[in-house]
């Protein structure tokens, strides 16, 4: 059963969650306290659940925001390269950037939001701007419009990949991106059907291995102009 609660401010939305064990790392508590969820979610920022952000999307729950980071945290260090398809407001981006600044502020790290709405790719800058324009100065955090399903293949290989929207199959072409010994969180399933966050590991010698880490309820990704 899915945890619902809502904050009275930022700090005291991860507190709860901290405090219900939904994020189980200091590290992660500290990325998400000082990303501040107002500049992301104009509607009831510290509400743990989707909400609107314009354009017919939504900005995922925050727990579903730190399962990522838990998930994904020890693949995020300084010097990594990290991609995060459909970033729609920019949030998660802003989180992992934050998360491996704090171990370390390494010029080579790169965190890459590809997001397909060209309205939320200028939106997210926007919000990225307000919070602190340094992420974006640093050159460190990169926002790009494009098909996040082809992934970004500039940037690759990736330490760490996540998606925040559903892939109907397990989506090759991020996989291929992927790294040795990187990790990969995506939901896959079929639209309105049963449908489960998938985590792949790349070892060392580039062998792929599958976990299914719970079931979840996202939106497909899309092609665009879809009719
Ligand atoms: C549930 S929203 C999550 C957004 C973001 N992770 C957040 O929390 O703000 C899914 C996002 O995926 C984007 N998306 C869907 N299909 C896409 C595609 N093929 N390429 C890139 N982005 C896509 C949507 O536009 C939307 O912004």
């Amino acid at each position: 059963m899915a945890w619902r609660s809502v904050g009275s401010d930022n700090a005291d939305l991860i507190r709860k969650m901290r405090e219900f064990g939904i994020i189980a790392s200091e590290s992660v508590a500290q990325a998400m306290i000082k990303t501040d969820r107002k500049y992301y979610s104009p509607r009831n920022p510290y509400m743990d659940a989707p909400q609107s952000i314009g354009y017919g999307v939504t900005i995922s729950a925050p727990h579903m925001h730190a399962f990522a980071l838990e998930y994904l945290r020890d693949h995020l260090s300084p010097g990594a390269r990290i991609l995060d398809v459909g970033s729609g407001s920019g949030y998660l981006t802003a989180c992992f950037l934050r998360y491996i600044d704090e171990k370390g502020d390494d010029p080579n790290t790169r965190v890459v939001g590809i997001e397909h709405q060209p309205e939320l790719v200028q939106q997210s800058v926007k919000n990225l701007n307000t919070d602190d324009p340094k992420m974006l100065d640093s050159g460190k955090l990169i926002i790009v419009e494009g098909d996040g399903r082809k992934g970004m293949p500039e940037h690759a290989p990736y330490d760490a990949i996540h998606v925040g929207a559903a892939a109907a199959v397990t989506p090759i072409p991020l996989l291929e991106q992927l790294a040795n010994g990187g990790r990969l969180i995506v939901p896959v399933g079929p639209e309105g059907g049963d449908q489960y966050m998938t985590q792949y590991d790349k070892d060392s010698e580039g062998k792929i291995k599958e976990t299914r880490l719970m079931g979840v309820m996202y939106v497909p990704l899309t092609d665009l102009h879809r009719s």
